[in-house]
């Protein structure tokens, strides 16, 4: 039995009360690449997304419906589960914080933590704002005002559960220190040790009943509930099986990545950390935080009514172009400004007019000349294989990396090869030359593998479009490899191509 370790890779659980947008999607499909071409170089993963459906506003939403929290959960969970169906994600799990599951989970921790002093009672005074039914800190209030919605806060205070997290200030510095891949990229590193530097204060991970009854009940007290946050984070431990299946959970967890906004930095890069090792756990590998998408140069927004709907792009432009656009727009950690324009251009030179065009020029040379059969492959050297090799172990490091703009970048690199490759050896031209068939059979023969290759360096990033480019030159099943690494001539003599239309029609720009 082999006990190979798992790339496990999560995205944050996303608020269930939320409508999906353009950033939940973002993070799910740059998971789903990274799941996809760990997967096609055989290696077992482990997808996990999921729904965040605890607190205060699945609380308030469901009283001003009229139904329990737990129906308004099940009622909107379905966005988010139809839209990844609709996107066609990989994920091997799909946790919901209600669950029974989960809830086992975070209280056997919170005993836990409670047993070993970890957690401790105290009481806390803070500023409450009644209408909005939240506490500020001193620092956060504004004139005897809430912050938020600028009415009058009174000064409460009540007993709480702290979680014993300031004494693990020095232990985490030390260990982001050391390990200079945890938090990424650099500069949210930078940011964690620059927060880091003050002092830390102990945590407080509960609420009173009265004020919140929408949580996860605290095993050792039942007038009070789990902070979120708290509940939340729990769950890169709970669908692994944490408590539960400890070798599926040690031989997964050792591989983790987390897959998270810049905003939701601390918790993960902070709290986490500190949970964890409290919990006598080992760390995660990584801690991504990429940028934020503007929308035309705006804050995507509600009250802008400029929210974009991942599905609805998908449905107008196709996933692979949508996919392709949010990964080589921009470097994944920096933010990016989201356009039609910007999409359409790329859709254009990117896709229809590098990708699309080498793919149809290729196959309508193979059926004109050889009636769509792949010409035998001769001897002497194959001039693209090389080039192919490289652009894997490039697309290999960009994983590693999880830079999937360099792995396109890369691939791209690749097909302007091949494009290159065709209007130096002029197949036209050799075509109408009876003496030089042999060499034009070794140049279509050529181009042909170059795209298989293509399909295969392209399966993690755009499996739709890869899929159909296997199907049109007369494979079987979907892009896959032999071994570790994809070989060359895997064409099949003799094989049937065919050009079932554009991969990318071009998409004619509108004022
Ligand atoms: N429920 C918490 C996460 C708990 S994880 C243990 C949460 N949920 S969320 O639904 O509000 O946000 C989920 C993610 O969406 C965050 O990573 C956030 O950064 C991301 N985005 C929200 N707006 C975004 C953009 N405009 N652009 C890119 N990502 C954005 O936070």
């Amino acid at each position: 039995m082999t006990d190979k370790k798992t790339f496990y890779v999560t995205t944050p659980i996303y608020y269930v009360n939320d409508v999906p947008h353009l950033g939940h999607a973002y993070t799910t499909v740059v998971a789903d690449c990274l799941s996809r071409f760990h997967r096609l170089r055989g290696e077992e993963v482990f997808f996990l997304t999921g729904t965040d459906e605890h607190g205060q506003k699945v609380e308030q939403a469901a009283a001003a419906a009229g139904i329990s929290p737990q129906d308004h959960c099940d009622r909107m969970v379905h966005r988010f589960q139809d839209l990844w169906r609709q996107l066609d994600t990989s994920h091997d799990d799909f946790i919901r914080t209600t669950q029974e599951r989960h809830i086992r989970v975070v209280q056997a921790i919170l005993t836990d933590l409670h047993d070993r002093g970890e957690i401790y009672k105290d009481s806390y005074q803070g500023w409450y704002c009644v209408p909005d039914e939240r506490f500020w800190t001193e620092k956060d209030i504004e004139g005897g005002n809430c912050p938020d919605c600028g009415r009058p806060v009174v000064e409460i205070t009540e007993e709480n559960y702290f979680f014993r997290m300031g004494k693990y200030r020095q232990w985490l510095v030390d260990y982001i220190t050391e390990n200079p891949d945890f938090v990424r990229p650099q500069t949210r590193r930078n940011e964690i040790l620059g927060f880091l530097r003050k002092d830390l204060g102990d945590l407080c991970i509960s609420r009173p009943k009265e004020r919140l009854s929408w949580g996860v009940e605290i095993p050792f007290d039942t007038d009070f509930v789990t902070y979120v946050w708290f509940d939340a984070l729990t769950n890169y431990i709970t669908a692994p099986g944490y408590l539960v299946d400890e070798k599926r959970f040690t031989r997964t967890w050792e591989g983790a990545h987390h897959l998270i906004g810049k905003d939701i930095l601390t918790t993960h890069a902070v709290y986490w950390p500190i949970m964890l090792h409290a919990l006598g756990l080992p760390q995660p590998k990584t801690i991504f935080a990429h940028g934020w998408w503007t929308i035309e140069g705006r804050k995507m927004s509600k009250s802008l009514g400029n929210v974009v709907d991942p599905g609805r792009l998908a449905e107008e432009y196709g996933i692979d172009a949508i996919r392709y656009f949010l990964m080589r727009e921009v470097p994944f950690g920096l933010d990016g400004d989201f356009s039609k324009r910007a999409l359409i251009g790329r859709i254009n030179n990117d896709l229809a007019n590098d990708l699309g065009n080498v793919f149809s020029r290729i196959l309508a040379m193979t059926k004109k000349y050889f009636d769509g059969f792949v010409p035998p492959s001769g001897s002497g050297e194959s001039p693209l294989a090389a080039q192919g090799a490289a652009a894997w172990e490039e697309v290999g490091k960009a994983a590693e990396k999880i830079a999937p703009h360099l792995a396109l970048a890369a691939i791209w690199e690749f097909i302007g090869r091949i494009n290159k490759f065709l209007d130096d050896e002029k197949p036209w031209i050799l075509a109408r030359d009876p003496e030089q068939r042999d060499r034009l059979a070794r140049c279509l023969r050529e181009g042909l593998e170059a795209l298989r290759f293509t399909a295969i360096l392209l399966a993690a990033f755009m499996p739709h479009t890869a899929a159909r480019m296997w199907a049109d030159l007369g494979l079987d099943g979907g892009p896959s490899l032999r071994g570790t690494v994809p070989g060359w001539n895997g064409l099949p003599e003799g094989g049937r191509t065919t050009l079932s239309g554009p991969l990318f029609p071009r998409i004619e720009e509108k004022d």
